[in-house]
């Protein structure tokens, strides 16, 4: 194992559950996980932030609902579930907070 250092301009880690469950349970994957990830990826990208926040995404985080995905944001460790397309905006200011 080696760790890794060269994360100096490191700032946030968003992370985007995906997680899909077997039909008809409630998860990220029925409620647009994949196109909140593929959003937030293209934001942070188009802002030239890559290298700087990671957007990933995850398996199941604990908190799946039938309305929108669960998103976090680290290191602020905030949580956000049911998260919607309609949230983006939102959660964009989020990750924005404190960058500079
Ligand atoms: S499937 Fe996303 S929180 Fe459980």
């Amino acid at each position: 194992m080696e760790r890794i250092t060269n994360l100096a301009d490191y700032k946030k880690h968003v992370f985007v559950c995906v997680n899909k469950r077997t039909e008809g349970q409630a998860c990220c994957s029925s409620v647009a996980g994949e196109e909140i990830f593929y959003a937030l990826k293209y934001f942070i990208n188009m802002n030239g932030l890559a290298g700087r926040v990671f957007v990933t995404k995850t398996g199941c985080l604990g908190y799946c609902n039938r309305v929108g995905a669960t998103v976090v944001i680290y290191p602020e460790r905030a949580w956000f579930k049911e998260v919607t397309m309609n949230d983006l905006e939102e959660v964009k200011k989020q990750v924005m907070s404190g960058m500079s």
